[in-house]
């Protein structure tokens, strides 16, 4: 993922969060392109990237790879070259790429393969936050379940029953991560490129909440009064049932002019807070707080911190949560762990279904607000990673449900494979981590059941998971879990897709 076009979680690694000073002349372009002519048998398409003096080859693209580029291979190493689709050949730009891999640039269709369609964005192609809206929907979601069964064959915990992908509709991701940028007086608001580090300045974004997009024309506004030109601030914009969340990370200082031009900002487009972090690792100050910036979660209504995890559209939430829920449908109580838990996404449903839920996140903000509900829920502070709860801990458990950021649990999964917890769920939003904490599950006799797929990052190569691993059948009995045989029982109404 490229930093700057990360979607919209904030636990990404990669993200980049802060303030950057940087040369004149290479904040950012600007983007106005109709949508991409490619995809309707274009002969000729603007280079993406920086060179334009490498070899010309004609190649045939035989596949989609991992971030959705086709690959095509030349003098025996893998070419990627974006924006192709299988069965097309193309005349490209040749350029090195990573690890001694080639990277193309499209110059010219010389035959094109089925499955395109006209991308949606007019942003499409110079804009990194999608690199999938040139396939068409039945391409997109082949490419989609094609990584699903990759981190399946690689987990080696069995084939589970995968029920349909659940694809979330544009205009649903309620938090953008944003790069801000003042160039030669004029104002950036927009997502990196898909190579390189130019802020591509939007006028649109079909995957985007409608509040989200109508702030980029008061943020360009406040941006000319006071942000300094050549510097780039990141912003998370979080639309909630109360408002527009902004928080900006930088710039590390900010003039009683900047103070008063955010403020106003705030009031001019009706946000419901204005945060402002000078560095990702310093405290948040409040701007403005003129209304509570509130999450309905089941039944409960928590109070949402400025920073920390969100699922990043409602659709998914919901889809992740029924797939969740649905693991637990129809059984017992159970004493649930719930692990990487934010401001209790599914443990707080989970303690409403009348479950004991005890939830962990090492987000001292999150858990704070995730607090409420009385005796079936609590919540404590952990860095699961330094200290994963222990196969000791884990045993007075019926269940764990566990949902790490996009580099795995590779501890946590250690404990579990090693603990007599019956039943786990693990929700994940990389399949390439998942695969590895499943290998580790299955290795400690845990077998991969059902998989629910659900694509929040639309048109990314991003996809989520909700995963239901079992352990030994024979503790059914013990714990009231159905009894398993084979892969899937067919009477059993967790197989029913969410
Ligand atoms: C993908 S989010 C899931 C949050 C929550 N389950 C939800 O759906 O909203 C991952 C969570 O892991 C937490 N986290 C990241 N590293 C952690 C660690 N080492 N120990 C415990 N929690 C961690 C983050 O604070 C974040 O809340």
């Amino acid at each position: 993922m490229s930093a700057s076009a990360a979607p919209s979680g904030r636990d990404g690694a990669d993200d980049p969060c802060g303030v950057v000073r940087i040369a004149r002349g290479t904040v950012g372009e600007v983007s106005r392109r109709r949508p991409d002519p490619r995809s309707r048998g274009p002969r000729r398409a603007a280079p993406a990237f920086p060179r334009d003096d490498g070899p010309i080859a004609a190649v045939s693209i035989t596949a989609l790879g991992a971030h959705g580029d086709g690959v095509a291979t030349h003098e025996g190493r893998p070419l990627f070259v974006p924006w192709t689709v299988v069965g097309d050949r193309v005349t490209v730009r040749l350029a090195p790429g990573p690890g001694g891999t080639w990277r193309g640039t499209s110059l010219a269709w010389l035959s094109r393969g089925p499955g395109r369609r006209a991308p949606p964005c007019r942003h499409f192609g110079s804009c990194g936050g999608c690199t999938l809206q040139h396939l068409d929907e039945t391409s997109y979601r082949a490419w989609k379940r094609a990584r699903l069964d990759a981190a399946f064959a690689r987990a080696g915990a069995g084939a589970p029953t995968v029920h349909p992908l659940v694809v979330v509709p544009p205009g649903d991701r309620r938090r953008l991560g944003l790069a801000l940028a003042r160039s030669e007086g004029r104002a950036l608001v927009g997502l990196r490129a898909r190579h390189g580090h130019r802020i591509i300045d939007l006028e649109a974004c079909p995957v985007a909440m409608p509040a989200l997009t109508a702030l980029f024309a008061p943020l360009r506004a406040s941006l000319v009064a006071w942000l300094a030109d050549d510097t780039v601030v990141h912003a998370w914009a979080t639309a909630t049932a109360d408002g527009v969340d902004l928080v900006l990370v930088g710039p590390s200082t900010l003039s009683l002019g900047a103070r008063q031009a955010l403020a106003e900002l705030a009031v001019g487009a009706d946000l419901a807070r204005l945060s402002w972090q000078p560095a990702a690792d310093r405290p948040i100050e409040p701007i403005a707080a003129r209304r509570p910036v509130t999450l309905g979660i089941g039944p409960f209504t928590v109070a949402l911190p400025p920073t920390g995890f969100l699922q990043p559209s409602p659709t998914g939430e919901a889809a992740l949560l029924a797939a969740v829920r649905a693991a637990f449908a129809g059984g017992l109580p159970r004493r649930i762990a719930d692990l990487y838990a934010g401001v209790g996404t599914f443990g707080l449903p989970l303690a409403a279904d009348g479950h004991s839920v005890r939830a962990f996140d090492a987000d001292a903000a999150a858990i704070a607000a995730a607090h409420g509900p009385g005796a079936a829920f609590s919540a404590a502070c952990r860095d699961l990673g330094a200290a994963p709860l222990t196969a000791a801990e884990l045993a007075g458990f019926d269940a764990v449900v566990f949902d790490p950021p996009r580099a795995g649990a590779a501890a946590q999964a250690a404990e579990l494979a090693r603990s007599a917890v019956p039943e786990v769920i693990a929700v994940s939003c990389n399949p390439a981590s998942f695969a590895r904490d499943a290998s580790a599950l299955a290795t400690g006799g845990y077998r991969l059941i059902e998989v629910t797929p659900v694509d929040q990052f639309l048109w990314s190569a991003h996809l989520e998971l909700v995963a239901r691993f079992a352990r030994d059948p024979s503790c059914g009995a013990v714990f009231g879990l159905r009894p398993l045989s084979g892969s899937a029982a067919p009477s059993d109404p967790r197989k029913a897709p969410p």
